[in-house]
């Protein structure tokens, strides 16, 4: 099968925000507990976080993590997460069904998102809270002192106030699975009165009003119009979360469920603009996809966890290959809108539905989706580029004209490289992939690399890293500057990331 793309150094789509690299740590299962914090493991540091897995992290190109939650959020009390741990009572998580410690809190966490170099997106509780516990938490965490909570943060330890700049206005508000979940109007209410006294105290915060669970609730579409309609003055952005599962193992309908999550982007934007002309409004609210993954393995397994323990193994999934092309197609997906996502997450991070795994008293690994992010991370900063392409589509059982290529670029002014990310969805058939590059001067090609296995269903384990990126060789770039062809051969179901640039791009 053959493929040809156009590459022009004018076709931007916008610039990739490189929060979009984002990922979630929520107190869930083994995330926090044995995932990243394991004060009796032999790569424990001095505070009880992991090395192993923090340099994985760092490996990983995190830019920014979502916590404590997720449904933990909505019947979080942060107070419990702060202050002197022997203080620090043991509550029942009532989201999840198991026993929260809270050793780890909003200090701990800040400390280990510094060890990681990443910036924090932190959730507040509006199920069973709200308004004034968030203003507090706000106050404890960004004001810089001489006022209740801000002494009682210095009192604690921080004398410097952690600044965090992105917060979320509650979880999945819409859902019924929710603590105290709402409708729209409640919730759009109480979310607006939220923002109003949290940006009082830290006007430079932004916030992140909660948008539907996923495209196909009931409420999508009405439920972010009349939220919209009473938090719009106050917040930044709208949420959306996706996750793709594969129960009827139909990998082509798998891998064009991207599809969907394009139109739930586009929908999603329509909306928030729909509301900006209602308000004749100057501001345009941006989309943050803080929750997107592959999420259906351990759904079994985990209704026969046992009740009330402490960080069991909850939502555990072990990711396959055709998992790391489901993943790659999202990533394209989000950074062909990079003119309306600007953040988004991989959730989550550890252990829970991941990309990075431990084992208790053992190693850390990476599962065959840890590639796609890592890589898109590395490479996938700068100008994204529209590629208009001409290939095959096919029709699956829920989507109509899957293109068998799905692609975009990204061109890196700084390093004058221009990189390509590519799967081939053709389960069957190799890819010729031809393509115009044209307007960057004389590229050379750098590399193609290839995450492929022929068995779909491979995975990776602490034992073994069956799925990883392979260099690919036989690709060619030729022709004169300024007017390049570029030709190389995918493999069938591929994730490819090609890099071109190297001279006076
Ligand atoms: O990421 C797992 C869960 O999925 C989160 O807690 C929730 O927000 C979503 O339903």
């Amino acid at each position: 099968m053959k493929a040809n793309l156009t590459l022009h150094r004018e076709f931007s789509i916008g610039e990739t925000d490189k929060r979009i690299f984002g990922s979630f740590i929520e107190h869930l299962g083994r995330a926090v507990y044995t995932g990243i914090y394991e004060p009796e493991h032999p790569e424990a540091d001095s505070s009880g976080f992991r090395n192993d897995v923090a340099h994985l992290v760092k490996e990983l190109g995190v830019s920014l993590v979502r916590y404590p939650g997720g449904n933990f959020v909505s019947g979080y009390n942060w107070e419990d997460g702060v202050g002197p741990l022997e203080k620090r009572p043991m509550r029942l998580d009532l989201a999840w069904n198991t026993k929260e410690s809270n050793r780890i809190g909003t200090n701990e966490f800040a400390q280990w998102a510094k060890k990681i170099n990443a910036g924090v997106m932190m959730a507040v509780n509006l199920g069973t809270r709200g308004p004034e516990a968030a203003g507090n938490l706000v106050e404890y965490c960004n004001f810089e002192g001489g006022t209740y909570w801000s002494d009682l943060r210095r009192s604690h330890g921080v004398s410097r106030p952690h600044g965090f700049k992105l917060w979320c206005l509650g979880n999945e508000m819409d859902g019924p699975w929710q603590i105290n979940c709402r409708s729209a109007d409640e919730y759009g209410k109480i979310a607006a009165e939220t923002a109003k006294l949290m940006k009082r105290i830290d006007p430079s915060i932004e916030l992140a009003a909660c948008g539907s669970s996923y495209p196909a609730m009931p409420s999508f579409g009405s439920w972010e119009e009349t939220v919209l309609d009473h938090v719009y003055d106050y917040a930044d952005y709208i949420s959306l979360h996706m996750y793709f599962a594969n129960k009827e193992n139909d990998t082509p309908n798998f891998l064009g469920r991207s599809l969907e999550m394009d139109s739930f982007i586009k929908t999603t934007a329509g909306i928030c603009d729909l509301v900006k002309a209602k308000k004749k409004s100057k501001k345009t609210v941006q989309l943050s996809f803080d929750e997107w993954n592959v999420w259906y393995h351990s759904n079994d397994a985990d209704t026969k966890i046992e009740k009330w323990t402490e960080a069991p193994p909850l939502l555990e999934d072990i990711y396959n290959m055709e998992d790391a092309l489901a993943a790659g197609c999202m990533i394209i997906t989000l950074l062909k809108n990079a003119d309306r996502v600007k953040i988004a997450c991989l959730a989550q991070l550890v252990n829970v539905i991941a990309p990075i795994m431990t084992q208790k008293g053992g190693p850390s690994w990476r599962q065959t989706i840890f590639y796609p992010f890592m890589e898109a991370s590395r490479w996938g900063r700068g100008t994204v580029l529209r590629c208009p392409v001409k290939v095959d589509c096919y029709d699956s059982t829920e989507y109509s004209d899957v293109p068998y290529l799905e692609t975009v670029a990204v061109y890196n002014k700084e390093k004058g490289e221009i990189t390509i990310f590519a799967v081939n969805r053709n389960l069957e058939e190799v890819l010729e992939l031809e393509a115009e590059i044209a307007g960057f001067g004389d590229p050379v090609l750098l590399e193609h690399r290839t995450l492929y296995h022929r068995d779909l269903k491979a995975c990776n384990s602490a034992r073994e890293e069956t799925v990883k990126p392979a260099v690919q060789q036989g690709g060619k770039l030729e022709g004169k500057s300024g007017a390049k062809q570029l030709e190389l051969v995918l493999p069938p179901a591929s994730w490819n990331v090609i890099r071109l640039g190297g001279q006076n791009q």
